[in-house]
């Protein structure tokens, strides 16, 4: 055979690589046809002036890959059947078909509730100034050391790793350093045993409300409250209990009254209420914790931006005042890291750990492991803490530019709730402007509001926003509140 391959001394690509890439570019072209013989080892090596070595390890593998094959005593053929035809997926026959519309799909009485409840993701538009998200300030994430870590672990896997986990609870070492980093940064008082990773704190509320809640059961919540968690609870098709929410937090009075047998948890944010920003007053935590006790029910107390306080020392989490497990406690580093790292966790009830093991091994198996082996080593190198309080000076700087920008340019027309902490903010307007109407002349001025009416269940206020501040700069803060104040009358 006489054939032609371009190899070069000086290319950057080992001469190996070139040679295979010759030759699978030959084959597949057809100038090296299906079922003819190629030269031996030895002639290639010696026609090119290259080792014999590299042309049979090239050889090996373009034999694993299935273009070549070996028949011993007669030489190296290339395969009737490329694996380039063998991996193509012929084309289907709706493909061919002409277009037909889709036809309606036959959903679940879940799917249907999901469909009704369920949005997704509003990222707001290329505004000068967004205030519609409460997001890390993805431009101050410690990526150099990150990167560090995740590529540390991607090198240093095992084949074993490469395998699922034999424990749904995640990989031990994360829940280990989690565990100590709650104890001494929330005082929540657990083992590791009792935490699972899980994708976010979405993931570990839709575990929970799996496993404890039949349609028809009954969920108390905040109102007004987080949409993530209440579009669950609809979803599973439990009887939604909204509770108001007042400058103490949860209303535990109009709870007990609500509430009855059927009622299986009450969901609350009580370190900084989501979205009004309050903090759950201790009286209130302890006749709630009483309540869950004498009621056999659970309260999920969501932790999403403690580590974000800016005036006084942190508040302790409500589970480690529990002395009766009934509190599961879910926790998240998508405000503390970033979203997309899809890692929370929850802390679990010695009761509860081996119902929402099953259930979590049904439902994803694990977290992705080398994500987690990162997390480990940036929480016990000291990288978490020392990120968080960098973001705690800038978000309160921050939200201290926001405050000051309503306070200069709106005149005593915004009046602020909650307390002085997290990534947002719930301020009151005074305007004859509804919502809307707000929402779309803002807009028109580059700015971009969220009404908080959609996460009251009932009776919203006028005039009610959200603002998140964590992920603009002082500057962006400042000069979208001066335009909105042009359009507030
Ligand atoms: C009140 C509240 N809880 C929890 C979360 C975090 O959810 P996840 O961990 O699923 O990203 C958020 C995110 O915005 C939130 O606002």
């Amino acid at each position: 055979m006489d054939i032609a391959f371009r190899l070069d001394n000086k290319n950057t690509r080992s001469l190996r690589r070139q040679l295979y890439k010759e030759m699978r570019e030959a084959i597949l072209s057809g100038r090296l046809s299906a079922g003819s013989r190629i030269p031996s080892t030895r002639a290639l090596a010696q026609s090119f002036g290259i080792s014999r070595t590299t042309v049979t390890e090239c050889y090996e593998d373009l034999i694993s890959e299935g273009y070549l094959y070996a028949r011993i005593g007669s030489g190296t053929f290339v395969c009737d059947q490329l694996p380039e035809h063998l991996l193509r997926v012929a084309p289907s026959r709706s493909t061919v078909v002409a277009k037909q519309p889709h036809p309606a799909v036959r959903l679940s009485a879940y799917g249907k509730r999901v469909s009704a409840v369920s949005v997704v993701n509003d990222v707001g538009g290329e505004a000068r100034t967004n205030f519609k998200h409460w997001r890390p300030a993805f431009d101050h994430l410690p990526l150099r050391v990150w990167r560090r870590l995740i590529a540390r672990h991607a090198r240093a896997a095992e084949p074993k790793n490469f395998d699922y986990s034999d424990d749904a609870r995640g990989y031990g070492p994360l829940r280990e350093a989690i565990s100590k980093y709650i104890a001494r940064s929330r005082a929540v008082r657990c083992d590791s045993s009792q935490i699972f990773i899980c994708a976010g704190a979405q993931r570990a509320m839709d575990l929970i409300t799996r496993v404890l809640v039949d349609p028809e059961d009954e969920i108390a919540f905040e109102d007004p409250g987080y949409l993530g968690a209440r579009n669950i609870f609809a979803a599973q098709g439990a009887k939604l209990l909204p509770v108001h929410v007042d400058e103490s937090g949860l209303n535990v009075s109009q709870l007990k009254s609500k509430s009855s047998a059927k009622t299986r948890f009450v969901y609350v944010s009580p370190s900084h209420q989501f979205p009004s920003g309050v903090l759950l007053a201790l009286s209130r935590r302890l006749e709630l914790l009483a309540w869950a006790h004498d009621q056999n029910a659970f309260v999920i107390e969501d932790d999403y931006d403690s580590e974000y306080r800016y005036g006084g020392r942190p508040v302790p989490a409500l589970q480690g005042l529990d002395q009766t497990e009934r509190v599961i406690y879910v926790g998240t580093f998508s405000k503390v890291l970033f979203p997309s790292l899809r890692l929370g966790f929850m802390v679990l009830p010695q009761s509860m750990v081996e119902p929402i093991a099953r259930a979590k091994w049904l439902s994803d198996r694990q977290s992705p492991l080398i994500e987690q082996c990162a997390l480990t080593d940036f929480i016990n190198e000291g990288h978490l803490e020392r990120h968080i309080r960098r973001m705690r000076t800038l978000y309160g700087q921050r939200r201290q530019a926001l405050v000051n920008a309503f306070a200069q340019h709106l005149d005593g027309r915004a009046t602020i709730r909650g307390d002085d902490a997290g990534m947002h903010l719930m301020v009151r307007f005074t305007t004859p402007l509804d919502d809307e109407e707000l929402i779309r002349r803002a807009e028109q001025r580059g700015v971009q509001l969220t009404s908080a009416r959609p996460f009251y269940l009932k009776t919203p206020y006028n005039n009610e926003f959200i603002f998140g501040y964590s992920n603009l700069t002082e500057r962006q803060i400042r000069l979208g509140v001066q335009r909105l104040s042009e359009v507030l009358m």
